[in-house]
């Protein structure tokens, strides 16, 4: 169209025996200039939209978390930002005036763990907060490694996890500021006989702990192993649902402490993994499933595993299961455990998850996505091989303390293989939602 048209238009102006020729030449070039600028235009989209992609994968640190929030006290403009930032999900950095402030100088202790002292507070808002001052050292090289791991735990968000509101990093003190749980800690439900949880919630709780330590190991974007399963670790908010805390505390707290490290102790005697001791397989998330494991054996019981650490069997509640279900009499050991008859099926079941879990070969440990499905009781439950067989070994001490046990046989297995043939076999779908569509997961049974 173009070529036809500038053609007659030059023919006016240019009224010579070439101007056929001079105008083909001129259409040339206006066209080639066209498609210049037309490629031109899409080089210059084609960068911003790629620069916007890269923005979006940067794995840094929130910038909320870099800066100190000035003054929440003073003018509204910080406190609405400071609303902002918790909303979008950033840890705030706060200064150590403001957290003094916020918990009263320190007044109200909720408790102490390994990792330093809990104290209660809350912002200027009204929202309470539980303030963890952490017992680590501080220098520059901790601080960079403080920051990273904060960006990991202020991004991982899930529904059964605590949520980390902020942070405090100072010359003299290193701070965790987290959601406030109304109910505190499952322990507290556990062992005492003042404060009681019907089995109807404590399968809920069960059952969320387990979706929150699933997130960790295998949906959010940094995987995370907790290394610190343990009652006192599950806090419960004021419906008594269930959320995990201190995830990601171990490594923030230990940063040269690798699982390779050969001072490699982690967690807490009765629920942390045997490979811990015997070093007989590398450190993996399994070693949550354990914890987890031994977790379930004191919802089922409502008792700590270990009663009696004068004795040579500690009066061991996981081993009494197990001889328990070899024989044929789980049903009447949960009924022992002061669980009704309604429940007790169910009981049963967290008993048979309770025993995979603990398995000695972590590979043999279902990951929490299976335990999830096995405790929602929509599987069948593969009859669990026999546990503790390194009890036998080490002895009944490897319970009580730290000591580490060096095993001169080791055996080293890779992560993520599963039993003979690649399957794995906790579980049988057994759902008619399952067996009609088909089982999507990882978990079938071989059997
Ligand atoms: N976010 C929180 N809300 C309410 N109570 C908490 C919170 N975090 C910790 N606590 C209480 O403080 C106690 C000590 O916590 P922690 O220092 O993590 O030690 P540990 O987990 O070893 O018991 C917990 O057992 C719990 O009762
Ligand atoms: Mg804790």
């Amino acid at each position: 169209m173009i070529s036809k048209l500038l053609p007659t238009i030059f023919s006016q102006t240019w009224n010579t025996g070439h101007h056929h020729k001079l105008a083909g030449a001129l259409v040339t070039i206006l066209v080639l200039a066209i498609l210049a600028i037309i490629g031109a235009v899409a080089y210059c989209l084609a960068k911003i939209i790629s620069s916007k992609d890269v923005k979006g994968l940067e794995p840094t640190v929130p910038e909320a978390s870099l800066k100190t929030v000035q003054d929440l006290k003073d003018g509204e403009q910080t406190m609405e930002k400071f609303l902002r930032d918790i909303a979008r999900e950033k840890p705030v950095r706060f200064t150590l005036e403001q957290l003094c402030s916020f918990t009263n100088n320190y007044s109200t202790k909720l408790g102490a763990g390994g990792f330093g002292v809990v104290y209660k507070g809350q912002f200027p808002n009204g929202v309470k907060i539980a303030a963890k001052i952490l017992k680590t050292c501080l220098n520059k090289r901790v601080e960079a490694q403080f920051m990273a791991e904060i960006g990991t735990i202020g991004r991982t968000y899930h529904i059964n996890l605590v949520r980390l509101y902020g942070f405090c990093y100072d010359q003299t003190k290193a701070a965790l500021v987290y959601e406030f749980m109304e109910n505190g800690s499952l322990d507290k439900y556990l062992f005492t006989d003042t404060e009681v949880l019907k089995w109807e919630k404590l399968l809920d709780i069960a059952i969320g702990t387990a979706r929150g330590i699933a997130y960790l190991h295998e949906e959010c974007n940094q995987r995370i192993i907790h290394y610190d399963i343990k009652p006192a670790n599950i806090l419960l908010d004021a419906k008594f649902s269930a959320k995990v805390a201190d995830f990601g505390l171990a490594k923030l707290c230990n940063p040269e402490n690798t699982h390779d490290s050969t001072s490699g102790y982690r967690g807490t005697p009765g629920y942390s993994a045997p490979e811990f001791l015997l070093r007989n397989y590398p450190i993996t998330q399994k070693c949550d499933v354990y914890s987890f494991g031994m977790l379930l054996f004191e919802i089922i019981g409502r008792r700590k595993n270990a009663q009696d650490c004068s004795s040579d069997t500690l009066d061991w509640f996981p081993k009494q299961v197990w001889d328990e279900y070899e024989k044929g009499e789980l049903a009447a050991k949960v009924l022992g455990c002061g669980i009704e008859e309604n429940d007790r099926e169910e009981a049963e079941r967290m008993s048979m998850v309770a025993l995979w879990c603990v398995q000695d070969c972590p590979e043999a440990r279902p990951p929490m996505s299976a335990v999830v499905k096995m405790l929602e009781g929509g599987v069948e439950i593969v009859a669990p091989p026999k546990p503790f067989r390194y009890l036998y070994s080490i002895g009944m001490d490897a319970l009580k303390s730290p000591c580490r046990i060096v095993n001169g046989s080791s055996h080293l297995a890779s992560e993520g293989t599963q039993g003979q043939g690649g399957e794995s076999f906790w579980y049988q779908e057994s759902s008619p939602i399952i067996a009609k569509y088909g089982a999507s997961g990882f978990a079938v049974s071989s059997n």
